[in-house]
């Protein structure tokens, strides 16, 4: 198929990690979860006390950071901070809650935003995260958002959280993914927005294996 960049948008707890990786795993192409990324460098300032409010200090500790992702067959994706695995110290509550500031802010956005480009030039790849079909990869060959409701977004999170053996404060859990939803839909660079032209896919009443189904039927459709 050539050179190609499949974008999947969406809210929390939609599911695109999960699609984007199978999606990827069934095309032969890498996986970038751009979540992960805004994940670690909040890691990162949460470890190093770092003020979240002083975007300057966020903006300086992102051109200090070198974050890679792993993916092997077979394997959860593998996230390196500074050459750390971190993959499941970016999963805390924690670390979930305080993303916002990194999200927010449009020097740190910057940064990312290059890393992630740089990675879809080397190689064609299936990303994950809120801004890729509008800000990361305008001219993606494919842009999904994909949907659902958030009553089901947050019972999705709650049985991920369950299944690793978490114990789950479900209340907490709706306020934050409310939260989390607004200062996406809301922030002033990057925000969660459906490109013009993104396949809309309304995941509520779908399993995994059906939704990557339907973005493997649209993209075959296409070609
Ligand atoms: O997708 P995930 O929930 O892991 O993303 C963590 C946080 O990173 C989100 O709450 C979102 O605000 C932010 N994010 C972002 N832009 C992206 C991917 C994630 O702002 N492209």
């Amino acid at each position: 198929m050539g050179h190609l960049v499949i974008a999947v948008d969406g809210p929390a707890g939609a599911g695109k990690s999960t699609v984007a990786k199978r999606l990827a795993k069934r095309l032969g192409l890498g996986f970038m979860d751009t979540g992960a990324m805004y994940r670690a460098l909040t890691l990162k300032a949460l470890r190093r006390g770092t003020k979240l409010e002083d975007a300057e200090a966020l903006v300086a500790l992102a051109h200090e950071t070198a974050i890679d992702l792993v993916d092997e067959a077979g394997r959860p994706l593998k996230v390196l901070l500074d050459g750390e695995d971190v993959s499941d110290a970016i999963r805390t509550p924690e670390v979930t809650n305080n993303t916002f500031y990194i999200a927010r802010t449009p020097g740190v956005r910057a940064v990312m935003v290059e890393w992630q480009r740089r990675m879809g030039e080397k190689q064609s790849l299936v990303g994950d995260g809120r801004d890729l079909g509008t800000v990361v990869f305008p001219n993606a060959a494919f842009k999904f958002y994909l949907d659902a409701d958030f009553d089901v977004r947050c019972q999705r999170r709650i049985d991920e959280l369950r299944a690793k053996g978490v114990a789950v404060d479900e209340a907490a859990l709706k306020r934050d993914l409310a939260e989390r939803d607004h200062a996406d839909f809301t922030r002033k660079v990057g925000p969660l927005k459906k490109a013009e032209d993104a396949i809309i896919i309304d995941s509520t009443n779908m399993t995994i294996d059906e939704v990557v189904e339907a973005l493997v039927q649209h993209i075959h459709k296409q070609k």
